[in-house]
């Protein structure tokens, strides 16, 4: 290797951005139509039989820079088939846009990460396209995405099959803002270290069950992140607490370590939570006491209170700014996957001030499913 593709190779991961997140789910077609009347996405790519699939189908949905694939098995005994039947629906494939899948690979499985996909270059009539993958924690992956050469409607193999989103009223939401894993007890160091091992992740902030407990729940979490802020990882274990964490019944339901939630950032969270509720979306509602404590907690802040308060928006601020946040209730039967929708009005928080409002309103609906 000269020095220059040496130095190639060791910077394969330092610029990585997210591509899409794939799902698996007991039934794909009704997942997607969904998200597209509820999240208001536009459906922009197929793969299933007709395209050549003999084992499963896969739609892709597309907002703004957000890309989701929804996935089933067409088959009982098949790797998705038992995904979905331990799991339930939810997040398989956290994949990353790399410049160079093959390097990064390489790199990432060197540094320790367990390959499960070698490089595999694929082509069709729109280009070519390279795709590798790691695991991460539980049975979630992280596949590397190369598509410099690749000018299709998402990835060889897929064809182009466009239905506009149908809700009623359009959210607008753009990127991902954090992704969150939910690990076992005691199992978030080693998590976070494999993220600064193989990622080069650096840790961006870290709470502790003091920050994040209320009377019965309690969690720890230490948040990875790369050196630009655009991929953050954050990493929860459950923490003791009188009752049942949240972390722990997410772990019960989801059969082991996996994606909590996925945040979605707008610039408009005002508009889109409005948009959101019109859809459908359930959220989880913060007591009327929060409200009552905000402007005192958070100070001056450009929306009304009496909006705010209206759509159960959450607000925390740090010494850079504010964010606003609002949590949905699971995205499926069990209790595990939701969505964050966020704006950040610079503040790089994760809603620690938020937590113990929020924890109040989660525990009110374990109580109800008699789990707390
Ligand atoms: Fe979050």
């Amino acid at each position: 290797m000269t020095s220059t593709a040496a130095t190639a190779y060791q910077s394969a991961l330092d610029r990585p951005d997210w591509d899409f997140v794939e799902f698996y789910v007991g039934n794909a077609k009704q997942a997607a139509h969904f998200y597209r009347t509820a999240f208001g996405f536009d459906q922009i790519a197929y793969a299933g039989p007709e395209t050549g699939l003999r084992d499963r189908v896969s739609y892709v949905l597309e907002q703004n820079r957000l890309r989701f694939v929804i996935t089933s098995p067409l088959q009982p005994d098949h790797e998705i088939a038992r995904h979905v039947n331990l799991h339930g629906d939810g997040v398989r494939d956290v994949a990353l846009a790399v410049g160079d899948a093959g390097a990064a690979f390489a790199l990432a499985v060197e540094r320790g990460a367990r390959p499960v996909r070698v490089p595999q270059t694929l082509h069709d009539e729109f280009g070519s396209a390279v795709l590798a993958s790691v695991a991460t924690y539980g049975d979630t992956v992280h596949t590397f995405v190369e598509r410099n050469a690749y000018r299709g409607p998402f990835l060889p193999g897929f064809i182009a099959q466009r239905t506009a989103s149908n809700a009623q009223q359009h959210p607008a939401l753009h990127h991902i803002d954090h992704c969150v894993g939910n690990v076992g007890w005691n199992e978030m160091d080693t998590w976070a270290e494999y993220y600064a091992r193989v990622f080069n992740f650096t840790q961006l902030v870290s709470f502790d069950d003091k920050d994040i407990s209320t009377e019965y729940t309690a969690l720890k979490s230490k948040v990875m992140s790369d050196a630009r802020h655009a991929v953050k990882f954050p990493i929860n274990e459950p923490a003791r607490g009188l009752r049942k964490s949240q972390i722990e019944e997410y772990l019960d339901f989801y059969r082991g370590p996996g994606v909590q939630h996925l945040a979605l950032h707008t610039s408009d969270i005002v508009a889109t939570i409005r948009a959101l509720r019109a859809n459908g979306v359930e959220f989880l509602e913060a007591p009327d006491a929060y409200y009552e404590q905000l402007s005192e907690r958070v100070g001056k802040i450009d929306e009304a209170l009496s909006v705010l308060r209206e759509l159960r928006i959450l607000v925390d601020r740090d010494d850079r700014g504010y964010m606003l946040q609002l949590f949905t209730k699971p995205l499926q039967d069990r209790p595990t996957l939701f969505f964050e929708i966020i704006q950040r009005k610079g503040s790089l928080s994760f809603g620690k001030g938020n937590f113990k409002a929020l924890f109040v309103a989660i525990e009110q609906e374990q109580a109800r499913r008699g789990t707390l």
